[in-house]
């Protein structure tokens, strides 16, 4: 049997293999409170990400090579690093086919960042850092009506785009989000949309946050797919990763 072959049979086997999905669910609801996905740099940065949930994005950054990814939720920087050196790693490749189309001043895949409040000390950080090159951020609400046109408007020059949505949790904010980011994504890309999993832990995990179980991206993600059909879930990233903080949150689009 080939090795993809021997993946795939593995990964088809995770769905009766309730030990092993017990497991993942039992760390998910354990982990949560000591907040072990506050704990890891990405060059540097703080992400606040489960490493599984970054190597998913490392995937679909590889197969969709996007020239733009949207980005709400910055905190740190983190997440916003991290994508800008996979597309980074993009162009070196394609550089090496191509090295004279590369403008090293302006790389032509870039990530922007959207968030309500861009600290000033993060804000320093993320302009001093190698990738801050491909990197551009807008301080703002992400469902503020001025900050959306502004995305739109930065969209209109990029062809395949991914959306990555880890801002305010509520249902309502990420609805909101859904309705004004998912339609940027490219046919064959991914909306990602984070944090999903708070649907499925007790609402104490949530500590004070306005989002807790039936109110949460979980619950966006339902309710636009009522009436989007554009989008599918994949659920082949999440039973893949076992560990993840968004299950039903890798959003393809298919039409
Ligand atoms: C979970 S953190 C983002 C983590 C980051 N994506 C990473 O992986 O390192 C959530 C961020 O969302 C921002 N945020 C909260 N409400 C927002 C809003 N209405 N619009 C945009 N950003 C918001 C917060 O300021 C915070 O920095």
């Amino acid at each position: 049997m080939s090795f993809e072959n021997e993946v795939e049979s593995r990964l088809k086997a995770i769905d009766s293999n309730n030990n092993l999905k017990g497991a993942a669910h039992d760390f998910m609801a354990a982990s949560l409170l000591p907040k072990y996905s506050y704990n890891y740099l990405w060059m540097g940065r703080p992400i606040i990400q489960y490493p599984q949930d970054m190597v998913a994005m490392q995937e679909l950054i590889w197969e969709i090579k996007p020239d733009l990814i949207i980005e709400t939720g910055i905190a740190h920087g983190g997440s916003l690093i991290m994508n800008a050196s996979f597309l980074a790693l993009l162009d070196y490749c394609e550089a090496i086919e191509a090295a004279e189309q590369l403008d090293p001043k302006k790389p032509k895949r870039r990530v922007l960042g959207v968030d309500i409040d861009i600290r000033e000390h993060n804000r320093r950080a993320i302009e001093a850092h190698p990738m801050t090159n491909r990197i551009d951020m807008i301080e703002g609400s992400s469902i503020a009506p001025e900050i959306i046109a502004k995305v739109k408007e930065y969209a209109k020059n990029y062809r395949r785009i991914l959306v990555s949505l880890d801002s305010n949790h509520t249902h309502e904010h990420v609805l909101a989000e859904l309705e004004a980011y998912a339609p940027l994504t490219s046919v064959g890309s991914y909306c990602v949309v984070f944090d999903t999993i708070v649907e499925e832990m007790p609402k104490e995990l949530s500590g004070d946050r306005s989002w807790g179980p039936g109110d949460n991206p979980k619950t966006a993600v339902w309710e636009y797919l009522k009436t989007h059909p554009e989008f599918e879930i994949d659920k082949s990233i999440q039973n893949k990763l076992l560990i993840t903080v968004a299950p039903d949150g890798y959003l393809k689009r298919v039409g």
